[in-house]
């Protein structure tokens, strides 16, 4: 065998020589050249002292003292680079922030699944439809979605629409935080929009009440503003899928000795290339940033231990997030070994739920979704196995929307299958709708409430 991965050389193409899945291919590589080089030549879309923050927040969530709140679309649409859908997806990820806070008593870092969620991992490279063979559509930055030979042929020039709607998606809601919308002391920005359950409202409500009050009460005590613990922390991540799009906004920081990839905070590897021995691995384990690893049934087991050895092989405290999606009937019994494994190798991680895709399902009219109760149940499943094997759930990871879309069933309104029909939007996965996205958080809060 050759010598271990992680003492080889490692530099921003050097995926290049491995096998990387998933991948468009252009029939011009000219013009993809030409498109790369410019994307490597714009302003990064985020910095690496936020970076570095956000490395030290997912190490302090590893200890417990944090929870992680992640959360946005399966993927984004360039054409949800509009303000109104930008401030309400920021808006149901704040109340869901604040909800957690108050019920596990941690401060609460927000990532998104925002500012640049545009490939996605396809199960078929090509789609046939009445005798005609297309490519499958990968994602905004890579071709359309329309059955039609044009739109599917993958198109360079929307790798620049991408960076640039990322930056703008992420322009907006840095002025909306610094604006104070992510400040606890202004909770009225948040309104309940779509929120018409009368009992989740005032559940809500109560909330909302009682953090004003002790936030007023401490700030008597300590005779000014508190603002470094009332301002809910927030971040960008997506799934660093392209990695031709992420090798071009890769770059090296001197005065940090380091690699940065500046298009995110958090990238992510998904679970269709998440091989140990693949490109996307390999493009990960160079750069510093904090970065996360889906991990979950259909994975050998010992590729998660062997994940993290070769991810983190300093063993470095905040680099690492195993994000695990079992599904709610799997998890009792695959995630106990993952936890052992995993702790064997040394190496601090944080551990997050993702409730979504292993709870996928096909109604019987055909349509994808996802139930409220099976959801929510492998969240709490997931709590009480990390507590009996002594180590920490240390957040959640959601396919939600601030719209009132009808994708997954169940909640307080008890959605039915065929209720979904009435505003299904989705491209890809069902997401919880804001009222349901609301109703977990303070589940899960009140639930943990409980029991803590
Ligand atoms: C996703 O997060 O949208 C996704 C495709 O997840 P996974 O890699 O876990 O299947
Ligand atoms: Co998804």
């Amino acid at each position: 065998m050759d010598n271990p991965s992680h003492t080889r050389l490692w530099t921003p193409d050097s995926w290049q020589s491995r096998p990387a899945l998933q991948q468009p291919s252009y029939r011009d590589p000219a013009a993809l050249a030409r498109v790369l080089a410019e994307i490597a030549r714009l302003p990064p879309v985020v910095v690496s002292w936020e970076i570095d923050r956000l490395r030290d927040e997912i190490a302090s969530a590893q200890r417990g003292e944090r929870f992680v709140l992640q959360g946005g679309d399966c993927a984004e649409g360039f054409e949800d680079c509009e303000s109104d859908t930008i401030a309400r997806k920021l808006k149901i990820l704040l109340q869901m922030s604040l909800v957690l806070l108050h019920g596990l008593r941690r401060p609460v870092t927000c990532i998104a699944r925002m500012a640049g969620q545009y490939a996605k991992p396809r199960s078929a490279d090509t789609e046939t439809r009445d005798g005609l063979t297309l490519p499958c559509y990968r994602g905004a930055i890579v071709n359309r979605p329309a059955f039609e030979a044009a739109d599917r042929e993958p198109d360079p020039e929307l790798l620049l629409r991408g960076y640039e709607r990322s930056a703008l998606t992420l322009n907006f809601v840095r002025a909306l935080v610094d604006g104070g919308f992510a400040d606890l002391h202004h909770p009225e920005y948040w309104d309940l929009g779509f929120m018409q359950h009368a009992e989740l409202r005032e559940a809500y409500q109560r909330i909302v009440d009682s953090i004003s009050d002790s936030l007023h009460f401490f700030e008597a005590l300590s005779g000014g503003p508190i603002h470094e613990t009332s301002q809910t922390r927030f971040y960008a991540s997506h799934e660093g899928l392209h990695l031709h799009y992420e090798q071009a906004q890769t770059r090296y920081l001197p005065r940090r000795g380091r690699w940065y990839n500046l298009a995110t905070h958090m990238p992510w590897i998904g679970m269709r290339t998440a091989d140990p021995a693949g490109a996307h691995v390999e493009y990960f384990r160079g750069i510093a940033n904090p970065i996360a690893v889906k991990v979950g049934p259909g994975m050998a087991a010992e590729v998660p231990a062997e994940l993290t050895r070769i991810l983190n092989p300093g063993n470095e405290p905040g680099r690492l997030t195993l994000i695990h999606r079992f599904g709610s009937e799997h998890i009792g019994q695959l995630l106990p070994p993952m936890i052992e494994a995993v702790r064997r190798t040394g190496s601090p991680v944080l551990w997050v739920c993702d409730p979504m895709h292993g709870n996928t399902e096909t109604t019987p009219q055909g349509i994808k979704t996802r139930r409220f109760g099976n959801i929510l149940a492998e969240v709490e499943a997931a709590f009480r196995i990390h507590e009996e094997q002594g180590s920490i759930l240390g957040g959640v990871h959601f396919e939600l929307t601030g719209d009132d879309v009808t994708e997954c069933t169940g909640g307080a309104r008890g959605l039915s299958d065929l209720e979904l029909a009435r505003a299904y939007r989705t491209s890809v996965d069902p997401r919880l709708n804001y009222e349901q996205a609301l109703e977990l958080a303070m589940l899960i809060a009140r639930h943990r409430n409980r029991v803590q």
